[in-house]
This record gives C-alpha cells, structure tokens and sequence, in this order.
C-alpha cells in the first residue's frame, strides 16, 4: 500500500516536459505523481522539500486534497530535491502526526515509508535510550530515526552509506526514500519487498512505487531487485545491495503512457476500467497464438518437459484474482485433466501444503505485490513447485520471484475495485490451460483452435453488453436503498456471483453475498424473505451438459419465497423471462468462456448503485489497490 515519488531535477529548459510545460519543481513532479498513486493508500499525504539547506515538509491526514489545501495556505520553496507519500495506515491511526514524511536528525532528514517494519518496537527501545524522542506511533519515524543515527554516526555524513547501514538493521517490509538538508540534488531509497522503480529522465530522476508515479515526464525505467539501495541525483543512479556492493537493475520501457491513466471522459476511473475491457481482453489475447491455432507462449520460459510432468496445479490469488483463478479451474481441469486447486493464497501459506518439483502453482495477480500472493509463491519455490505467474505490472516483485510470467495486457487499473483485470486475468488463465493441453496433447488442435476463435470474439461482445445498459443502470438507481444483495451462479456462474458480491460489497458498502447455487437448499435460502433482491447467473440452455434446468430450478425456489430475481442470462434464452423481474442477456458465447461477459452487468450494477448512493467509486472507504502487507 502506500504511495511513494522522489525527485531530483536540474534548473534547465525543459519545453518538453509532458504535461508540465516549461519550469516545474520538485514540488510540482511530486504532486502530480502522489495524484497518480493516491489508489495506493489515501489516508493522508504528506511531501518533503530540500531548500536552502534545510528539509521542509507539509503532511495532512485526509485525502491529497487536504494536503494540497494545505499547501496552498502554507507554501513550500520551490526546489529541485523532494519527495512524497501517500498513506494506508498500517501502525498508528490516519493523523497528521502519522502522516509521512518523519523527520529525524534535528529535522534534517526527511523520511517516507511503505510497508512495515517488524523488528520496529525493539529498535526504539534502542534509540529511546539513546535519548531519541518519538512524535508518532509509526514504524517509519523509528526507521527514520534510525537512519539518522547512523548518519551522524557510523555513516559520517553520507544518506547513502546511512540508509544501507539502517537497512542492515530492519527486518519486515519496506520502501523507504529519504533526503538531507545537507545532501541536495539527492534521493536515497531502499527496497525490502515492497515495490520501488527508478524513472530515468535527462538531467532529472525519479522514484515511483510503479511507474505511473513518474509517467508523465518519461518512459524509461529501472526495476530495483530485492534488497538493494539506489541513490538519484540528477544525473546518475546508483544501485547497490544494502552492504553498498555494486548492484544490478533490470531497465524496461514503459508500454503505456500518461493518457491510459485519466479517466478518458468517464465519470470515475472504475467506469472507464470497465468500458477498458474489450480492449484488456484482446491485448491479453494478442501475438499469443498463430493462425493455425498453435499457442505460442514464448514468454513462459520453463521447459517444456517439465511442464509435462506436471500432475497437480495450484492457483493462488486473493480476491477477485482468486475468483478468476476459480474461474481458471474449471477451464484447466476440463482441457488438460490435470487436477487443479484454487486457494486463497495467505490460507495456502500457513498450513502446510503439499508441494513439490511436479506441482505447478499459478499465481495470479493485478498489482503483482501483494504481500500474501508474494508470501506464498516464494513458500512454494522454496518447496520445489515451478511457478507461473499471472500478472498486470510489467515489473513488480511476484512475476520476478517466478519461474515465469504471463503478463496480463490490461493497461493500468487505478479505480480499487478490480474490473478489468479481472477479464484480462481469466483471458490469460484461459491462454495457459490451453497451452498446456497442447504441450500434452489433451486435446486436438483443432479444438484449441475453435476455442481461440471462440476468445477472438470475446471483445466485441463485451462491447455490446457494454452498448445496452440503460436498464440495468435504472435498476441499479432504483436498489440504492436496499440493504441487502444475493448472487447465484453454478459451475463457473459461482465465482462471477462471489465477484458481483464482492463489488457490491467493497464500492457500494452494501450487504452481499455470493453463493454456489446447489448449495441454496443447504442453509443460504433461510436469508430469503419478502422482496429480498437475488442476481442469478444463468447458463446456456445449449449443449447436454448444461445446467440451464438446475439454475432455473434454484430461480424458482427463491422466488417461492418471495425473492426479487434479477437474472443474466444468454440471449435467446426466452425462458426465464417467466421467473425473472429483470433480464440482462449477453451474447452467446461457450459455457467455459460466460465469466468474461456474465461479469460485465455485475460490475456496471455495483459501479452504478455506488454512485447513486454519493460514494466515491474509486477510493473506496478502508482499502487500497495494492495491498503490501501481510
Ligand atoms: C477487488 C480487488 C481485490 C484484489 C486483491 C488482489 O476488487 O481488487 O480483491 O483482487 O487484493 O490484488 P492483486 O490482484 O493486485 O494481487
């Protein structure tokens, strides 16, 4: 969580300088990053300036807006050295004493934080005794502290040398970025898992905790590894482990730029990710298989006999990634016939699984840093599992603590509430089941080929279930009062109902739940009551299999009871018209590929109902984009 930028520029002519045209400061670069990452953590913000040998700061508990406010009433210098910081509070309340950046060394260093530090109340048990003074409950002001101990101590006045000296000592998770008053034109930051890129300007760098902190004045970037410091001036980076030995980043050039990351004419972010879709979904597809209907996944580079060998998957997500490994499941277990489990991924690492060199896990990931997926694939490695990552964030620490990496291609997803990397994942969950069954012969060629021609389709079909949802919008206007949603679905109808449970849940703050429709009879139908609303995710009547019958049946049962049904059905289906109040029909499509249109109404309900109600849509109460903690 948190949002982190640093910056260090040159006084130059920069005409053309993005967005901010002609002369911008360290104050301007800043801001505009911490806007960028503000999904990160917005329970406060807070900036440091170096400026005439002094560090200067402004911090506000409260979203960016409070801060700026603040800013405007109290200005800052304009100079060439600053960082910032965007907060979700992990110790100490969202206060202003809370809020980065802390200070130590007599306030002349500047110190901001994303992560935790464990090893935090012994260290200030230490410092205490040194006679230290602490203003906060944070971990970052001992961090802080500590930094400036060692810089007036064994590091004799070098940031770099004190923040390797202080990184030595801290045990947890963190990014710190530090200045000193003493030390202009000079950014020192250091990485323990938690996110830190470098933008590489001219004549100016960055620090971002992803790239959009920086994306509006360059494309090039640094990914830092695992444990490794990096100094900025404007001219040079400097990377080293943290016992200052030499060390390596991997540069990469940003795919996206700065336009991806507005919103695009719609009113939230969440509104633009979902209407994003078609597109997320044929990124993900793209260059990933030739016209005969081969899969070329050139990018999974774990050999090929020993994916052979495979004979159990385990996927492992957390919310609405590990509904779309669910999702995943199904269409493994049915291509390859390898025997696949989903599990939550911070319950996987904690007991005691049963792992080895023939285990393949997935992992599956928008943001790639979240602290419980990272947790466990790194405990699964460490139990000989070859692991695959599936993730959104060219970059980020899990697909690089991977065996291998297919990237989702769904451009960056600010709103917190995950939509369309939620399709792009379940695209590319499809991608890799069917390259395994091709490299194991499951299935015939001719087969995979259909089903790629069936996920060709896909994106224009979300684009009409996108073009037609006047109705559902007015429902969902309608429900705002309601103080309760169910959702049903069967087979994989089940995760997209814990999806549009979830959004329910986590934008519109509203009482919802999921529920596998077989399962109704076996205690959840005892919550059905007069006029309670209850979504059904409805299969295709087509084909022997289908569990059209069954879900009908469950509709009727609900509906006995006196529920309001409010189904999502395929076209063509005529008859639940009988048995629903209200129909929203998407496209046909083969029973394995419905989640990538049956969620798209779901999503447009919960976005609409939540702005209905006033809610912000995008920074939702309690949570964060990336959450980099255990
Ligand atoms: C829900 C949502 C979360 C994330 C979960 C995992 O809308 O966004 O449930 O899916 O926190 O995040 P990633 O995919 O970044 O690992």
């Amino acid at each position: 969580m948190c949002g982190i930028v640093g910056y260090v520029g040159s006084v130059r002519e920069r005409s053309d300088a993005g967005d901010l045209d002609g002369d911008y400061c360290a104050l301007d670069v800043v801001i505009e990053g911490l806007r960028r990452l503000e999904y990160r953590g917005y329970d406060s913000a807070g900036v440091a300036v170096v400026a005439d040998g002094t560090v200067q700061s402004r911090k506000k508990a409260g979203k960016l807006a409070n801060l700026i406010a603040e800013l405007e009433e109290h200005p800052l210098p304009s100079t060439l050295t600053g960082i910032g910081h965007t907060r979700w509070a992990t110790h100490g309340g969202p206060t202003d004493a809370n809020a980065h950046p802390h200070l130590a060394d007599e306030g002349r260093l500047a110190v901001i934080h994303n992560g935790i530090i464990e090893n935090y109340a012994e260290l200030k048990q230490e410092l205490l005794a040194k006679g230290v003074k602490f203003e906060s409950e944070t971990d970052t002001e001992v961090a802080a502290a500590l930094i400036g101990d060692f810089y007036r101590g064994a590091a004799d006045g070098d940031i770099t040398k004190a923040m390797q000296l202080a990184a030595q000592r801290l045990e947890g998770a963190f990014t710190l970025l530090a200045v000193h008053a003493e030390q202009p034109g000079v950014v020192v930051a250091a990485r323990r898992n938690s996110p830190l890129v470098v933008g590489l300007g001219d004549g100016e760098n960055f620090l971002g905790s992803d790239v959009s902190g920086f994306i509006d004045h360059t494309r090039r970037a640094v990914e830092l590894g695992q444990d490794q410091i990096v100094t900025i001036t404007p001219d040079s980076f400097e990377i080293t482990d943290f016992y200052g030995r030499p060390a390596q980043g991997k540069e990469f050039e940003v795919s996206w730029d700065a336009a991806s990351a507005e919103k695009g004419g719609f009113p939230s972010f969440m509104e633009k990710e979902i209407h994003d879709q078609p597109a997320a979904v044929h990124d993900t597809l793209l260059g990933r298989s030739d016209t005969r209907g081969r899969l070329i996944l050139d990018e999974l580079r774990i050999d090929p006999a020993e994916l052979k060998q495979v004979n159990k998957i385990i996927v492992l997500a957390c919310g609405t990634a590990a509904y779309a490994g669910m999702v995943a499941k199904y269409a493994i277990e049915n291509w390859c016939r390898i025997p696949t489990e989903v599990e939550l991924a911070h319950e996987f690492r904690y007991r005691d699984p049963i792992v080895d060199k023939n285990t393949l896990v997935v992992s599956i990931s928008q943001s790639g840093e979240t602290m419980d997926t990272l947790m466990a694939v790194r405990y699964a490695r460490e139990q000989g599992a070859k692991t695959v990552s599936i993730c959104n964030t060219n970059g980020s620490t899990i697909p690089r603590e991977s065996d291998a990496v297919l990237y989702t291609h769904a451009g960056p997803e600010i709103a917190v509430a995950s939509t369309k990397a939620f399709l792009a994942q379940i695209t590319a969950a499809y991608l890799l089941g069917l390259y395994l069954a091709q490299l194991r012969g499951n299935i015939f060629s001719g087969q995979i080929k259909d089903v790629l021609a069936d996920l060709n389709k896909i994106p224009e079909k979300i684009q009409r279930v996108l073009d037609t949802t006047g109705p559902l919008r007015e429902l969902a206007r309608s429900m705002k009062d309601e103080k309760s949603v169910l959702f049903l679905g069967r087979n994989v109808g089940y995760p997209v109902a814990l999806e549009g449970a979830l959004k329910l849940k986590e934008i519109a703050y509203l009482h919802a739940e999921g529920f596998a429709a077989g399962e109704l009879k076996h205690g959840p139908i005892a919550l059905i009551d007069e006029g309670q609303p209850v979504f059904v995710v409805v299969p295709s009547p087509r084909g022997r299999d289908s569990l059209h019958s069954k879900v009908v049946s469950n509709i009727q049962e609900v509906r006995a009871r006196g529920a309001r049904t409010l189904v999502i059905a395929e076209e063509g289906d005529e008859a639940v018209r009988e048995y629903a109040e209200h129909v929203v029909y998407v496209p046909e499509t083969p029973p394995l590929l419905m989640p990538l249109l049956t969620t798209v109404p779901l999503q447009i309900f919960a976005a609409e109902l939540a702005a209905a109600k006033g809610f912000d849509v995008d920074q939702p109460r309690n949570l964060a984009k990336s959450v980099t903690v255990e």
